[in-house]
C-alpha cells in the first residue's frame, strides 16, 4: 500500500483514567478540534464505560455544528454474548443503543489481568460485526517472546485463533492494532523498522486468512506512541495510525498525533 493517501486512524484508549467532568471535557475538545484538524484521518476515542454516553453526546454536538462526523466513540471491551446473566459485563447491543460505534477487544491488559483468550476475543469480534460496530482487535507479543525471536509465531497464532473463522467480508471491517506488550506504558517503543516489519507480516497473515478483502484492513501501532516518536512510525507504508494510551489523556498531545497522521497520509 503506498504511503500517500493510505487510510489513517488515531484512536485514544483512555483505559481506567478520567472522571465524569474530565472525560466530557476531553471528548468535547477532541471532537471540536478534529473537525478542523483531522482532515481525512479517522479519530476514535475510547473512554471508560460510565462516560461513554456523555462522550457520544459531546461528539454528536460537534458533528451537528460541523456538518460531518468528527470522532467515533469506542468502548474498551464488550461481552461476547448478546445478553444474559453475566454480572458486571456490558453487551454489544447496549453499546449500540447509546451510539457507540466501535470497540477495542483483546487488549493485552485484558489478556494479562482477566485471562482473555483469543477464542473469546474472536467471538467478541463476531458479535461486534453482527451489530455493525467496528472491532479494534489488539495483538502483540510479550518481551520474552520478542527476545526469543518468537514474535511472528505468537502474533500469527493470535490472529489465526481470533480471526480465522471470520469470513472475508467481515474481516474487511476489522481494525487491527499491533501492540507489543513490552512497549505499552513502558516508554520503550518499537523502532519504525520493527513496527513496519510486524505490520507487513500481519498484513500477509490477514491476506492468507481472508484473501484480497484483507488488503485494506487498517493496522494501527500501539505502545508508547507519542509526538516525539510518531513521525517515523506513521510514515511506514503498512502502518495506518496509532492506538494511543498515555498521550491520549490530554487534547494536546493527542491532536498533535492526529495532525502527524494527517501529514503521513498526504506528506506534500
Ligand atoms: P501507551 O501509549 O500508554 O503505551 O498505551 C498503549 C496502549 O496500550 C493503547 O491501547
Amino acid at each position: 500500500m503506498p504511503p500517500s493517501g493510505k487510510k489513517m486512524i488515531v484512536a485514544g484508549n483512555w483505559k481506567m483514567h478520567t472522571d465524569a467532568q474530565s472525560a466530557a471535557a476531553l471528548a468535547e475538545q477532541v471532537a471540536g478540534r478534529s473537525a478542523q484538524e483531522a482532515g481525512q484521518v479517522q479519530v476514535v476515542l475510547a473512554p471508560p464505560f460510565p462516560f461513554l454516553a456523555e462522550a457520544v453526546r459531546r461528539a454528536r454536538a460537534a458533528d451537528q455544528e460541523n456538518g460531518r462526523q468528527c470522532v467515533i466513540i469506542a468502548a474498551q471491551n464488550c461481552h461476547e454474548e448478546e445478553q444474559g446473566a453475566y454480572t458486571g459485563e456490558v453487551g454489544v447491543p447496549m453499546l449500540r443503543s447509546i451510539g457507540v460505534g466501535a470497540c477495542i477487544v483483546g487488549h493485552s491488559e485484558r489478556r494479562q489481568y482477566y485471562a482473555e483468550t483469543d477464542a473469546a476475543v474472536g467471538r467478541k469480534v463476531e458479535r461486534l460485526l453482527q451489530h455493525g460496530l467496528m472491532p479494534i482487535y489488539c495483538c502483540g507479543e510479550g518481551r520474552e517472546d520478542r527476545e526469543a525471536g518468537r514474535h511472528r509465531e505468537v502474533v500469527a497464532l493470535q490472529l489465526r485463533t481470533a480471526l480465522g473463522a471470520i469470513p472475508g467480508h467481515g474481516l474487511a471491517k476489522v481494525v487491527v492494532a499491533y501492540e507489543p506488550v513490552w512497549a505499552i506504558g513502558t516508554g520503550l517503543t518499537a523502532t519504525p523498522a520493527q513496527a513496519q516489519e510486524m505490520h507487513a507480516f500481519i498484513r500477509a497473515e490477514l491476506r492468507a486468512l481472508a484473501g484480497e478483502a484483507a488488503t485494506h484492513i487498517p493496522i494501527l501501532y500501539g505502545g508508547s506512541c507519542k509526538p516525539d516518536n510518531a513521525a517515523g512510525i506513521f510514515a511506514c507504508p503498512d502502518i495506518n495510525g496509532g492506538l494511543i494510551g498515555g498521550a491520549s489523556l490530554a487534547a494536546e498531545p493527542f491532536m498533535e498525533l492526529v495532525r502527524m497522521a494527517r501529514h503521513a497520509q498526504s506528506p506534500a
